[in-house]
């Protein structure tokens, strides 16, 4: 296993915790997810299973207040950064033949907005991005339900 991280500290912290490699890479630059991915197959071979954990929560207040910076960075590293590294390795697992598994961590704040968290009124759309697409709809943004009520998953 290899643990990536934009902070090199803390990856060869929590590496070392769990006795596996640690590379430092950044999932906003594509140079550094193509280095980093490169790293961990050379040590390893080929990725079997990814786990987009790298995630930023940044901002909250009123929408119309958030600073564009703060909405850039958060696309930057939760979206487009999932997507980045998503791309190099689902690439190189269709190379290689790899029955991968990828493993996308997100918040149930995509799909029950929090008040204060990402707008100080009661929520409507649109709010801070986030991953996954908001379900308007969805007993769980309705309600405000836990996680036991919401609909059967599709993800495995
Ligand atoms: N902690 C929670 O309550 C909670 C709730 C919902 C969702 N999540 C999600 O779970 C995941 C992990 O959360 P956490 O609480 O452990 O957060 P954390 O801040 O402890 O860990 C996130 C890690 O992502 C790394 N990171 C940030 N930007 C990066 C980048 N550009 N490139 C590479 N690495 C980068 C950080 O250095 C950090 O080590 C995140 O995706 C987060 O959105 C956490």
């Amino acid at each position: 296993m290899t643990i990536a991280d934009r902070d090199a500290g803390a990856a060869a912290r929590a590496a070392g915790e769990l006795d596996v490699r640690a590379v430092t890479m950044d999932v906003t630059d594509a140079a550094s997810v193509t280095a980093g991915v490169a790293e961990a197959t050379a040590a390893l071979g080929p990725i079997e299973v990814l786990v987009n954990n790298a995630g930023v929560v940044a901002g909250g207040g009123p929408l119309v207040s958030l600073p564009l910076e703060v909405f850039d960075t958060v696309v930057a590293v939760n979206l487009r950064g999932t997507f980045t590294v998503t791309q190099a390795v689902a690439g190189q697992m269709i190379e290689s033949g790899t029955r991968g598994r990828i493993v996308n961590i997100s918040s149930i704040g995509a799909r029950q907005p929090t008040a204060a968290s990402a707008t100080t009124r009661p929520p409507r759309p649109p709010w801070t991005p986030s991953r996954a697409p908001p379900r308007w709809s969805s007993p769980a943004t309705a309600s405000g339900s836990t996680a036991s009520r919401r609909g059967p998953s599709t993800r495995r």
